[in-house]
């Protein structure tokens, strides 16, 4: 299975010209490595303003583009949201859900994120559910207790989950510089491929060319990238790192 590094620009850049600016630096550096990089897949998620243009820029290339959020209805009077068939014209493929950013600054629940899951999943998006369990959790021992949660309020009443993709991404390890110990997110792993059997897993929080290979090495399918994809030099070097 090819291994998935995804950048979540989160709310960035803060122009147009900037996004296209990274997206460009990040296109021409993977085009460079392009005999290196055949069994990785780069999903970029920019903000949804950048999307014309972007996907415009996508279309010969490598990079498949996804979003950081979208609401469960079609349309209708639902003022500020984006719909999924509106991202199709895109070519957008993927959706991060469930970012612990969202949980904590747009109060979305586990029964929200599950409905999200559910339109994925009907709309034939490669869905990307973000886990993960604060400091407090993990010095009680909650860390496992949590993350079964999650994952079971997130899939409630979904049958196929083939295109699912979960990201283990500690809350603590998010945008700290202090990412979790790969040994640590091993034991996630483990735990996490017990309960949902042939799921690529991915880990987030803080990763950085010096650590990203590591997280490939103890078993994981791939990385949900932050800050460091907002350095495209950093982030086709991680790219490079985990393609050998
Ligand atoms: P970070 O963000 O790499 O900046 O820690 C990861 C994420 O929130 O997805």
């Amino acid at each position: 299975m090819k291994k998935l590094i995804v950048a979540n620009w989160k709310m960035n850049p803060t122009t147009l010209k900037g996004a296209k600016r990274l997206f460009y630096q990040i296109k021409t550096g993977i085009k460079k490595y392009s005999h290196v990089l055949q069994n990785i897949k780069i999903i970029v998620c920019p903000p949804f303003v950048f999307l014309p243009s972007l996907s415009q820029m996508a279309k010969k290339g490598k990079i498949l583009l996804g979003v950081q959020n979208f609401f469960f209805e079609e349309k209708g009077a639902f003022t500020g949201e984006i719909s999924p068939s509106m991202l199709k014209d895109f070519r957008v493929k993927y959706v991060i859900l469930g970012h612990s950013e969202r949980r904590k600054y747009f109060g979305e629940t586990d029964e929200i994120i599950n409905k999200k899951l559910k339109k994925a999943i009907e709309k034939k998006f490669k869905p990307i559910l973000c886990i993960g369990e604060t400091k407090k959790e993990r010095e009680s021992k909650k860390t496992f207790k949590v993350l079964k949660k999650e994952i079971e309020k997130a899939i409630f009443g979904i049958k196929n989950l083939k295109n699912l993709i979960l990201a283990y991404e500690p809350i603590w390890a998010i945008g700290t510089g202090n990412p979790c110990k790969p040994e640590q997110a091993k034991e996630v792993l483990i735990f996490v491929k017990k309960k949902l059997k042939n799921i690529p897993v991915l880990y987030g929080g803080s990763v950085n060319l010096k650590v990203a290979k590591d997280y490939i090495d103890v078993g994981f399918d791939g990385l949900l990238i932050g800050g460091a994809s907002l350095r495209p030099k950093e982030f086709v070097e991680i790219c490079k790192v985990c393609a050998i």
